[in-house]
């Protein structure tokens, strides 16, 4: 959580940090802070709330000329969402200036030293503590800036990608990072950092991301330096070629992200199975699979980890590879995972799914899968994120960037991926025919067209959406395949329009969840034909019998729940495995529209960031 961003070069900072961070909001936005070098002193302004915020109280407050900065968004983690708690944070002399993305553990030990030594401290955070470290070490060791970061992150316990300058040397900043993601770019005679490239791909195109336990000094007219925080050896650093393209990192017309990525589905989809198969053959190729292939083909059991979204997406895989690769499937919270003792070894293969592969619960199950031993496969957006690199092999999704802290494109890529990496063992293991393959991938093939069509339907949820905005409960009832779909449905409601929202597999109803039906209470339910239809249709009418208002959906052509249901929303025919990848398209929409009738905060929606970097 938190983005960070820095700049040292020839043109105004203050201009490229204020957008930089407005493109990193997405992963915090309790506080916004500034901290610019003018030539002669640090100016700092920081504020509780938006980025918007900051900029007009950093016109008003402060100098905002210089060629030097560091800019931060803040999701709280240590000390209340205020002013005094926002970064940028000084050393007590006021020379050094610091802004973290991440925790330090230790900070009270840490700090109760350094007040001993006569440190004082004007924030709750453990990011103030570590600034006076760093300046505790330069003074008493003599060292310059660098050294004294990394003796004092030697020190620190925790996770964190910083940016640091001394107003006495504004010729560097000095970088570091665990655990939470750091890129530096790489212009002409400038140097950009940030939590990812966004805020500086209109300037450059070259970048290097840090690994763990590494960090750099970054001194204008010299090459960057990295180094290994624990050992001090030298790195060699790749720099990267960026891909990403500045449309789409903008809204595009769009009012909100979230609209713009729901309705990027259909190419998002494509863009995942682009290159994966050829339906007419029957052939499925995945660079990242393909040499693995025997590992999923042999094991005994796949156990999914995620969070959110991701693991929504995890728990269709389940009904996906239990279905077509008659394969066991275990799907896991990965912060329960993380701390349970589970039983795993080399016989299981791990599958981590994760959008933005840094949330932190998830990489910590990568970990322990590895350690005892199990084959950790990685399902994720963000090209070279942390859970990309600490997986043993992996897929992409290729969604593009999600803005929108409500997850949309990264769940039906997911599935995507997920349903390609099944029909692949399915079909190596014998479980599905060359034939039986074909038609599933047609099908797949298909999907893109059949998801323009569920999006055809917007206006008529828009008025859906009129008619429940002001509900303050909801029912979310799927079953089979779309079990999971009702899930993420109700995620969607309640994450953005702030609407109580619970989903059920519609048969558990009756044994509890059906005591809160009256007329007050909207009921959406997912009702495709061959997802054990009647069974769905006896649900519907029981929720009739007691007053419930139901928004059902169904496949195109049904008849007997249009009869029953006060809104129908159609999705086009497709096998029953792939219904998800259609029947959530309604349910995005439904949740966004409630939620701009309700006048939330759609992209950004309160307490939430888009990468959870904290456990
Ligand atoms: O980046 P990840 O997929 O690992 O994120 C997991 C969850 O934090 C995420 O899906 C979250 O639940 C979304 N806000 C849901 O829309």
């Amino acid at each position: 959580m938190c983005g960070i961003v820095g700049y040292i070069g020839h043109r105004e900072a203050y201009p490229v940090l204020i957008k930089g961070l407005q493109r990193l909001e997405y992963r915090g936005y309790d506080s916004a802070g500034i901290a610019l070098y003018d030539g002669s002193e640090i100016n700092l302004s920081k504020t509780k709330g938006k980025v918007a915020d900051l900029k007009s109280k950093a016109e008003g407050e402060i100098s905002v000329q210089g060629s030097l900065g560091i800019g931060h968004t803040r999701w709280a983690t240590h000390g209340v969402p205020n002013d005094v708690n926002s970064h940028p944070h000084y050393s007590n002399s006021g020379d050094l200036v610091i802004i973290h993305n991440g925790i330090i553990e230790n900070y009270e030990s840490l700090k109760k030293a350094l007040i001993k030594r006569g440190y004082t401290f004007h924030s709750d955070t453990d990011t103030e503590v570590l600034v006076n470290l760093i300046e505790e070490v330069q003074k008493t060791e003599n060292v310059k800036l660098g050294k004294a970061v990394q003796i004092a992150l030697n020190q620190v316990v925790g996770a964190y990608a910083i940016v640091v300058f001394n107003k006495k040397k504004p010729d560097e900043l000095v970088v570091a990072k665990l655990g939470s993601p750091l890129a530096i770019g790489i212009g002409e005679e400038e140097f950009f950092i940030a939590s990812d490239a966004s805020p500086f791909i209109e300037f450059t195109s070259n970048a290097i991301y840090l690994d763990d336990e590494e960090m750099a000094i970054v001194r204008l007219g010299k090459e960057v330096k990295l180094r290994k925080i624990k050992d001090d050896a030298i790195i060699y650093p790749k720099v990267q070629e960026l891909q990403m393209n500045i449309e789409e990192i903008e809204k595009g017309g769009y009012d909100h992200f979230m609209l713009k990525e729901i309705y990027e589905q259909p190419k998002a989809i494509k863009d995942t199975y682009r290159g994966r198969f050829l339906a007419n053959e029957g052939i499925i190729k995945m660079a990242g699979m393909d040499d693995y292939l025997e590992k999923f083909t042999q094991a005994e059991r796949i156990i999914v980890v995620a969070c959110g979204t991701s693991w929504h997406a995890g728990l269709v895989g389940e009904y996906i590879f239990e279905d077509l690769a008659r394969v066991p499937v275990e799907v896991e919270y990965a912060s329960e995972f993380r701390y349970r003792n589970p039983i795993i070894n080399e016989k299981d293969v791990v599958i981590a799914i994760s959008q933005s592969g840094e949330t932190a619960d998830t990489l910590a199950a990568i970990k322990l899968a590895k350690e005892k031993g199990a084959f950790v496969f990685g399902i994720c957006n963000v090209v070279g994120s942390s859970i990309a690199r600490a997986t043993h092999a992996g897929a992409y999704t290729h969604a593009g960037p999600e803005i929108g802290v409500a997850s949309t494109k990264a769940f039906t890529t997911q599935i995507t991926v997920l349903a390609l990496l099944a029909l692949k063992i399915g079909e190596s293991k014998g479980n599905i025919s060359k034939v039986e393959l074909h038609q599933y991938l047609s099908e797949l093939e298909a999907i893109p067209t059949k998801v323009e069509k569920a999006l055809e339907a917007n206006e008529h949820v828009k008025y859906i959406a009129g008619e429940y905005k002001d509900a303050s409960n909801c029912l979310y009832l799927g079953r089979g395949f779309n079990f999971p779909v009702a899930l993420e449905g109700a995620l969607k409601l309640k994450e953005i329009s702030y609407i109580h929202a619970e989903g059920y597999p519609a048969a558990e109803m009756k044994h509890g969840p059906i005591a809160l039906i009256d007329e007050q209470m909207p009921v959406v339910v997912i009702a495709t034909r061959k997802g054990h239809y009647e069974k769905v249709v006896s649900n519907i009418q029981e929720i009739k019998s007691r007053k419930g208002k139901i928004i059902a959906v169904v496949m195109e052509g049904d008849k007997q729940v249009k009869d029953i249901a006060d809104h129908v929303l159609e999705i086009p025919e497709t096998v029953e495995c792939l219904t998800p990848l259609l029947t959530t398209i309604p349910l995005q929409l439904l949740s966004y529209h409630i939620a701009v009738m309700r006048d939330c905060n759609v992209d950004q929606p309160r307490n939430l960031a888009k990468s959870v970097t904290v456990e």
